[in-house]
C-alpha cells in the first residue's frame, strides 16, 4: 500500500504499547530522544521541557520507536542514519509568566527579542557600520551579482517582507518585490540567476511558503530563509539564512516575530547597503540607532494604559481603517490584520494615497481611522490625508513621532512615539497597534491566543 498526499503521521498499536511509528511527507515530524522515553511531535518546542535531543525527519522517512530505541528507514524500508541534534530553545518562553495571555507576554517581550535578533550587538560591526550574518553562506563578492531580491511569505511574515523590501531598496538600492507565496507557486514564476530569494516565516512550516521555495529551487533559484523556528522544514531546505531568535511564539497572532523579522531584514539591508550605496558614517549612525530600539520600545510599552483607554472607545466599531505611507504602509496592513485576527472586527489597511480611490467612501461620522505618520518624506502628504478624513468627521487615532502641536491637534487620540531613523520606524510604530488590538480583544472577551478558525502554523495548502 502506498500513501499519497501531505501528512505527518503517528501510528499507535492496541496490542503493542511499547511501539510507535511516525512518517512524514510535507508536514513536520520531530522525534525527541529522552532517557527511557521517546517523543513525537510536529515541533520540538512541544517536548522541550522533557528532552533537548531531537531527530528531524525528512519527507518520505519513517521512524519506528520503542521506549529505549528508535530506527529510521526510508520508503523502501532501508535503514537510514540520522544525526541527533541539540535543540536550542529557551524553556522559559514556555509559560505565560504573570501575563493573562501569551499575546500580551509576547508583545512585552519585544525589547528582549529584538536584542536577541541583533545577537546582543554581536550581529553588528560598529567600526565598519555594518552587519555580520554568518549563516547566509554567501561570499561578499556574491553580492555584486545580485540585481534583484524577491521576498516570499504569508500573513504577518509577508508584511514583514514588505517592510524589509522598503528597507533594502532604501539602503541597498536593489529593487525588491514581495510575493504572496500561495500565488507565486502557481504562477509559473520567472526565476533568474541574479535574483536572491528570501523566504520569511516564523514557523518554517507554512505549506504555501514551502511549496513556493520548492518551485523556485526546482528552477535553480537561490533561496535563503529568514526563519524563527530552529530546525524547521524551511530552515533545513534553504541554502542558508538567518535565524531571527525571537524565541518561541505561542499566540496564533504574530507580534514579537514581526519586529524580529524586520530587525533581521534591516541587518541584511545594512550589510548589502554598505557594500553598495551607504557611506561608513551613515552605516555607523544606523548601527548606533538600531541599538537604541529596545529602549525606545520599552518607553512605548509604558504607554499601555493610554492605549487601553483608546481601545476601550473602539469596542463597538463596525470597521476600522489603518492608513500610512512609505515604509509604514506595511505596518498599516499589519495593524489591520492584527485587529481582524484577534477581535473579529472588520479592518482594512491602505496606503494613505489610496484613500481617495475608494476607502474614503467608508468614512462617516466617528469611523475610527488609525494613521501612522512619521516625519519622513511622506509626512506632509499623510497629514493632508488626515485632514481629508477629519473633514468627513472620521475619528483620527494618530501614531506619530512629530512634536508639532498643530499636527497633534488633528488627532482625537494621540500616541507619540520616540524618533528613530525612518527605516527602523516600523519596529516602533507597530507596537501601539499590537496593544490596541489586544485590549479591544480583551474587552470583547475574545479567545485571544487561539482566535476562531485560525492556526499558528498553516501546514496545508
Ligand atoms: C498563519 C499565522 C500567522 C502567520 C502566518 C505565516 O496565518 O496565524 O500569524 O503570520 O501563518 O506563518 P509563518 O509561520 O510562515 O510565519
Amino acid at each position: 500500500m502506498y500513501l499519497e498526499g501531505t501528512y505527518g503521521l503517528v501510528v499507535i498499536f492496541n496490542d503493542q504499547t511499547d511501539l510507535l511509528m511516525g512518517a512524514r511527507n510535507g508536514s513536520p515530524l520531530v522525534v525527541g530522544v529522552g532517557d527511557g522515553e521517546m517523543f513525537l511531535a510536529s515541533d520540538a518546542a512541544a517536548f522541550i521541557g522533557l528532552s533537548r535531543q531531537a531527530i528531524f525527519l525528512e519527507d518520505g522517512e519513517l521512524v519506528i520507536i520503542r521506549k529505549n530505541s528508535y530506527r529510521t528507514v526510508n520508503q523502501q524500508n532501508l535503514e537510514i542514519k540520522k544525526e541527533i541534534e541539540e535543540i536550542d530553545i529557551e524553556e522559559k518562553s514556555a509559560g505565560k509568566g504573570d501575563f493573562p495571555h501569551f499575546l500580551l507576554k509576547e508583545i512585552f517581550e519585544q525589547p528582549e527579542s529584538i536584542t536577541r535578533a541583533l545577537g546582543s550587538g554581536g550581529r553588528l560591526i560598529k567600526e565598519y557600520g555594518t552587519a555580520k550574518l554568518g549563516g547566509l553562506n554567501l561570499e561578499k563578492r556574491d553580492f555584486f551579482d545580485i540585481n534583484h531580491i524577491r521576498i516570499i511569505g504569508m500573513g504577518t511574515a509577508y508584511y514583514a517582507g514588505m517592510v524589509g523590501a522598503s528597507c533594502i531598496e532604501s539602503l541597498a538600492r536593489i529593487p525588491v518585490t514581495v510575493s504572496d507565496a500561495s500565488e507565486l507557486k502557481l504562477s509559473n514564476p520567472i526565476i533568474t540567476r541574479d535574483t536572491l530569494y528570501l523566504a520569511v516565516s516564523q514557523s518554517g512550516e507554512t505549506a504555501d511558503t514551502i511549496a513556493a521555495v520548492k518551485e523556485i529551487q526546482n528552477r535553480g533559484g537561490r533561496v535563503l530563509g529568514i526563519v524563527n523556528s530552529v530546525g524547521s522544514t524551511l530552515a533545513r531546505m534553504t541554502e542558508g539564512g538567518v535565524y531571527i531568535h525571537a524565541g518561541r511564539e505561542v499566540s496564533v497572532a504574530s507580534t514579537k516575530v514581526f519586529t524580529a523579522q524586520v530587525t533581521v531584514l534591516f541587518l541584511l539591508a545594512l550589510l548589502i547597503g554598505r557594500m553598495r550605496d551607504i557611506s561608513l558614517s551613515k552605516g555607523k549612525r544606523l548601527v548606533e540607532e538600531v541599538m537604541t530600539i529596545p529602549e525606545k520600545l520599552r518607553s512605548i510599552l509604558m504607554m499601555n494604559e493610554e492605549i487601553k483607554a483608546i481601545a476601550a472607545t473602539c469596542t463597538g466599531a463596525e470597521s476600522v481603517l489603518f492608513l500610512s505611507r512609505g515604509i509604514n504602509h506595511a505596518v498599516a496592513l499589519e495593524g489591520a490584520l492584527k485587529l481582524k485576527e484577534i477581535t473579529y472586527i472588520h479592518a482594512e489597511g491602505f496606503s494613505a494615497g489610496w484613500l481617495k480611490h475608494g476607502p474614503l467612501a467608508l468614512v462617516s461620522k466617528g469611523t475610527p481611522c488609525v494613521f501612522i505618520a512619521v516625519e519622513d518624506n511622506t509626512f506632509e502628504k499623510t497629514i493632508g490625508n488626515i485632514q481629508e478624513v477629519k473633514a468627513r468627521q472620521g475619528r483620527i487615532i494618530l501614531i506619530t513621532d512629530s512634536d508639532n502641536p498643530e499636527v497633534h491637534s488633528l488627532a482625537d487620540d494621540l500616541i507619540i512615539i520616540p524618533k528613530t531613523d525612518p527605516v527602523l520606524s516600523p519596529i516602533l510604530t507597530v507596537v501601539p497597534l499590537q496593544l490596541f488590538s489586544y485590549y479591544i480583544a480583551e474587552l470583547l472577551g475574545r479567545d485571544i491566543d487561539r482566535p476562531r478558525n485560525l492556526a499558528k502554523s498553516v501546514t496545508t495548502e
